[in-house]
């Protein structure tokens, strides 16, 4: 349940179904702002531009550190019209006409920008603004910032939510706002409810531990989507765990384990109708440059088997696995919710896990996912930090 409260209001949703409850805010804020203004080298009558072997350090007053730009590097990154199609965001120059020695022959700058002449004549100008948000140095820092609140159920925050009519079509006319839904084996909405002729534990009314979903795609679903169409008649709270919570304190209890589970790949497997998928992931995935946690999938159900480990280390495999499986069904981290008709939950399968108690009578849920990337573009173009 862990998308953002502007999120909401910019997309219009409330104008759509009222002030009802749907998105929780979960970063943050201010430090988003922090990182944006960090950018603005305005008024600063104090910039440094320093000129080294290979490199130009920068500093203003306003940056946290001063940053540095390799030559060729700001070479590459011309936004002339030559160099770039600010239409397409695309690049013009082909990379074998980079010259990797290169070194300017003139530089200046104003409060807004550094301007540099190239051996050839090429003039480059940069805005400080464009350099503090492109640097390695500035990413890292916005990025060192920006911490998610992990949750447990005690400290599960309190969230807006929307309701809309329990049907399939008022799920797919809320989801649409955000971003288009995935078209996956599954169609792009489905319904799930009890049915007994179904091999799949999520369609029976037994108790289901909590999981994330697709852990056999080369890219899990990114956010789930859930509707209660129909409640039963007794049971069927569903259960949340934060993965990310999870992680910390398997981080801080056992780090060892935690460095297993983020190094070791089991694999996944779905065998259908048809179908055959199969990936090898690791539980805990992290940013290749940032190395903070990114991703945690688990799904015992769909452990595939396990060719992906040496016998010698099996035992150890197993040992931790049970560790973690042992927190995701302790009481203590698992939030219940008893969704109401019209209920509408958007998980993030990137982090957090569901499940549901069992129940009796008829429960029918509507739903769909939304994909990573459509995801993700929606909410860099609202302004919102997810990675
Ligand atoms: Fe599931
Ligand atoms: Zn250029």
């Amino acid at each position: 349940m862990v998308i953002f409260l502007n999120f909401r209001q910019k997309l219009g949703l409330l104008k759509h179904y009222g002030s009802h409850k749907l998105f929780h805010n979960d970063l943050p804020k201010i430090s988003n702002l922090y990182a944006k203004q960090m950018g603005n080298s305005t008024k600063d009558a104090a910039t440094m531009i320093s000129e080294h072997a290979n490199r130009l350090e920068i500093s203003i007053p306003r940056w946290p550190s001063s940053l540095n730009f390799s030559y060729v590097w700001l070479r590459d990154h011309c936004r002339c019209d030559a160099c770039f199609r600010k239409d397409t965001f695309q690049r013009q120059n082909d990379i074998l006409s980079l010259p990797l020695k290169i070194r300017p022959t003139y530089l200046s700058h104003n409060e807004k920008e550094l301007h540099i002449q190239w051996p050839d004549g090429h003039f480059s100008k940069f805005d400080f603004q464009f350099l503090w948000e492109n640097s390695f140095e500035g990413k890292k820092h916005s990025k060192n910032i920006i911490k998610p609140l992990t949750w447990n159920r005690n400290s599960f925050p309190s969230f807006d939510q929307i309701k809309v009519p329990p049907t399939v079509e008022a799920t797919r006319e809320t989801v649409e706002v955000i971003c288009p839904i995935s078209k996956t084996i599954y169609g792009e909405m489905w319904e799930l409810q009890a049915d007994l002729g179904m091999s799949d534990t999520a369609y029976t009314d037994e108790y289901l531990g909590s999981h994330t979903d697709t852990t056999y795609f080369s890219e899990p679903s990114r956010i789930q989507v859930f509707h209660c169409l129909k409640q039963a008649s007794e049971g069927g709270e569903s259960l949340y765990v934060d993965g990310f919570h999870i992680g910390e304190k398997l981080y801080n209890e056992d780090p060892a384990c935690y460095e297993y589970l983020s190094t070791t790949a089991l694999p996944g497997e779905y065998r259908k109708d048809g179908h055959h998928f199969v990936n090898v992931y690791r539980i805990f995935t992290h940013h290749p440059v940032s190395k903070k946690l990114m991703q945690f999938r688990c799904n015992d159900f769909d452990r595939a088997p396990l060719s992906t480990i040496p016998y010698h280390e099996v035992d150890k495999f197993y040992m931790n696995f049970q560790k973690l499986v042992k927190m995701l069904r302790d009481q203590r981290n698992e939030v219940e919710i008893l969704l109401q008709p019209g209920q509408v939950a958007f998980i993030d399968n990137w982090r957090v896990t569901h499940g549901r108690k069992s129940f009796r009578g008829t429960r029918v849920l509507g739903g769909c996912y939304l994909g990573n990337s459509d995801f993700l573009s929606k909410a860099r173009v609202h302004g919102l930090k997810f990675e």
